[in-house]
């Protein structure tokens, strides 16, 4: 080490709408991943925590629960207790102790970044605000669960204009998986990225990329916004989610 300070990890959150590509591009991006210090995917929800297999019930319709509860279990899961695996790309060579050892979500995240290990998550707390709102609950209720979660370096948000998401409407049957729900969350995502603009520049920056085309072109778009970002990176602090 030599003394110098090591660089933290860059947090990417992917954001959009069901069947925008996300989950492909966030496995491109971690799989191709060229920046310093290794990256690990993440994604929300877990469905392998315990309130992950409730979440995942209610999300398969074998469950119903009250709209509050449930947005409570999803900002629950980004908080919860997470073994650290050790199993995935990155090793954990970083001498924190026993990998096993159970972390809160969040102190997950932390480490990884203040470790030097990139972030990358499929949906964060911005889709936790899109859905419930567009079921029409109080928008200020709905961020307080998730202030002082880490803040990330950069929300890419998968943008389908409404035709294209139409002809991708291939939806799995999964509970919000329908065209006019979908219609609704968008129109909610463009509150909340209005809210995080508004944010003191520590909670991250919100970019819209197009998700028509090819993976190819999609991913070249993306590589575009994330670059600039690693550059930046030296030196940076992590900030919090504000209500
Ligand atoms: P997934 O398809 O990315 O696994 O997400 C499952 C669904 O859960 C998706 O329709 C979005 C929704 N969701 C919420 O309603 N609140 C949340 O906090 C998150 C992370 C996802």
């Amino acid at each position: 080490q030599g003394g110098s300070k090591r660089r933290r990890g860059a947090f990417i959150v992917f954001e959009g709408l069901d069947r925008c590509g996300k989950t492909t591009q966030v496995q491109r991006l971690t799989e191709g991943w060229t920046g310093a210090g290794g990256v690990k995917g993440r994604r929300f929800p877990d469905r392998t925590t315990p309130l992950g297999t409730t979440i995942n019930a209610y999300l398969t319709s074998q469950q119903e629960m009250d709209d509050h509860a449930i947005h409570l279990l999803f900002s629950a899961n980004r908080w919860e207790l997470q073994r650290v695996d050790n199993g995935g790309k990155v090793d954990d060579s970083t001498g924190m102790g026993d990998p096993s050892r159970i972390l809160r979500g969040a102190e997950a995240i932390e480490r990884d970044l203040t470790n030097g290990i990139s972030v990358i998550a499929d949906r964060y707390a911005f889709s936790g605000i899109a859905f419930s709102a567009a079921k029409g609950l109080n928008r200020s209720w709905l961020a307080a669960p998730d202030a002082n979660l880490p803040a990330p370096d950069l929300i890419i948000f998968l943008h389908l204009p409404g035709e294209a998401a139409a002809a991708r409407a291939d939806f799995g049957g999964e509970r919000y998986e329908t065209v006019d729900i979908q219609t609704r969350v968008r129109d909610e995502f463009a509150n909340v990225r209005e809210k995080v603009q508004g944010y003191d520049g520590r909670s991250g920056e919100w970019v819209d990329v197009d998700a028509q085309g090819s993976i190819e072109e999609v991913e070249e778009r993306i590589k575009r916004v994330v670059d600039p970002l690693l550059k930046r990176m030296e030196g940076e602090g992590l900030g919090e989610i504000k209500r």
